[in-house]
């Protein structure tokens, strides 16, 4: 037989091609009411409409361009990371907004649970009320049994990783189902699903019909106790009408409604100091060196324009809030006010606020130091495990050239794409 010295053209023909794949890095189109996630270094983003001042009957969903990702590993300037995005076109499941989005990050996963689907109230509608996408490997999206539960819009999910549990509490039953159903188009039980066991369960105790404790627009986050969920803000179904229509109040920003995860109690804990305006569509994250929740941004309820005191912090020790001018040290842009943004935290201080509406909604990132309460223009790079990268000095013997910005660009794909072309090494 002949043997054939290949070896020399075969490392060659690797080393030029297939260890350096091209992705198309773009800027996504602007959007509100999407839901971002983290996992490991990477940043999930799914779905969401476009916002304009005026606040429609109907929000209709984007129906392409619907999942993107944007890589946190390597050290970035802010501007750059805004036109880093990669739309995965693997599989998708439908435009949706009004979703909840929960990352499970020891199975390297989000689940996605009820939405508007296109949006309005005709529809078109989701198609899989609960799904969960499986980040390992190529990716890949599964539909989760419903276990009987309602598909409920604007509601939304807390991860709790000590149970391996997700809370989906509150929301409305979606129009395809509810019609007009008076208070019974709103849940006045919390469906959990229990990851490991992929079975579903309903919270033991009933919460009160017309009253703030069926919310609809509010957010909810895991204190640092790992126990108790904070739901801040939103609104509720105040009264019904003959017709089965509902009257909605704000939920009291004062009142804020918690669920003791190992009991399966919930309570309302009353809260003083520099109350915040009430709101819908704004975020609420977590500072785990101090155990504050950071309120960012919301609307007014019926409105397309943001409330003006974007910023809070309440202290769940004492319930106190207050707030303060977030300093804008190197001319890191802030976000500004906004709603129907996400917001996403790398590590115990990197908060991303991802797109949302200013009064007309925006494809911007815009990364705040929860440690100095600063805007930032740069990051300094996550590791899988989510933490950030040890600073300079520390780089490790793999590293390619911090340089992401210039330098690899082919030049040969068209300039049709807004934003940049960027090689990614896959090992
Ligand atoms: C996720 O996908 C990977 C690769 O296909 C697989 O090995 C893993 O078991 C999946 N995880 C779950 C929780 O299904
Ligand atoms: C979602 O539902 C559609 C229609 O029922 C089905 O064809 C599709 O496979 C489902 N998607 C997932 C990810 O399960
Ligand atoms: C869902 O409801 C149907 C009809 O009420 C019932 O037969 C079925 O057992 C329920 N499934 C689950 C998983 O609860
Ligand atoms: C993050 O905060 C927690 C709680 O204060 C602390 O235990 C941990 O060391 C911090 N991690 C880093 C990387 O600073
Ligand atoms: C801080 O609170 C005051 C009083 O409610 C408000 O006028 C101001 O706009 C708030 N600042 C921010 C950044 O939200
Ligand atoms: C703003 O932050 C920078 C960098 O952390 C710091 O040097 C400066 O003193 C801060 N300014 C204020 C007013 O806090």
């Amino acid at each position: 037989m002949i043997a054939y010295h290949a070896i020399v053209l075969l490392i060659a023909t690797l080393t030029t091609t297939t260890f350096f794949p091209f992705v198309k890095a773009v800027t996504p189109a602007d959007r509100a009411n999407h839901e971002c996630v983290i996992l490991q270094s990477t940043i999930y983003c799914y779905g969401g409409a476009p916002r304009v001042p005026t606040e429609a009957i109907s929000i209709v969903s984007h129906t392409t361009g619907l999942f993107y990702t944007l890589d946190l590993s390597q050290e970035k300037s802010v501007s750059d990371l805004e036109t880093s995005w990669v739309e995965y076109t693997g599989q998708n499941v439908g435009p949706n907004n009004y979703f909840a989005m929960v990352a499970i990050p020891g199975e390297n996963s989000f689940i996605i649970d009820g939405g508007r689907g296109g949006g309005g109230q005709t529809g078109p509608f989701i198609k899989n009320s609960t799904v969960i996408f499986n980040a390992t490997g190529d990716g890949q999206f599964s539909t989760i049994r419903d276990g009987n539960h309602s598909v409920v819009d604007s509601h939304c999910g807390v991860y709790d990783p000590a149970s391996n549990q997700a809370f989906f509490y509150g929301g409305r039953k979606s129009y395809e189902y509810s019609g007009l159903l008076g208070s019974e188009g709103f849940p006045d039980t919390m469906p959990i699903f229990d990851v490991f066991r992929s079975t579903w369960s309903l919270s033991r105790s009933t919460l009160r019909k017309l009253t703030q404790e069926t919310r609809v627009n509010h957010k909810g986050v895991l204190g640092n106790d790992g126990n108790t969920i904070y739901y801040i803000g939103g609104i509720y179904p105040s009264a019904e009408n003959p017709d089965g229509s509902v009257e909605y109040q704000y939920a009291s920003m004062t009142q804020i409604l918690t669920y003791n995860i190992q009991e399966s109690t919930w309570g309302l804990e009353t809260t003083s100091g520099l109350v915040p305006s009430s709101r819908i569509d704004h975020s609420l994250t977590l500072k785990p060196s101090t155990g504050e929740i950071v309120v960012y941004g919301g609307s007014p309820m019926g409105s397309g324009i943001p409330v003006p005191d974007y910023f809070y912090i309440l202290d769940p020790g004492n319930m106190v809030w207050s707030n303060r001018s977030i300093n804008a040290s190197d001319d890191a842009q802030g976000a500004g006010a906004r709603f129907g943004h996400a917001a996403v935290r790398a590590g115990n201080d990197t908060l991303f606020i991802i797109f949302g509406s200013t009064g007309q909604s925006d494809s911007s990132i815009h990364v705040l130091d929860i440690g100095s309460w600063s805007w930032v223009n740069k990051i300094v790079g996550f590791g899988s495990n989510g933490q950030p990268n040890t600073p300079p000095g520390g780089i490790t013997p793999n590293d390619p050239s911090s340089d992401t910005s210039s330098g690899v660009s082919s030049g040969t794909i068209a300039g049709a794409v807004v934003g940049a072309v960027v090689g990614v090494c896959f090992f």
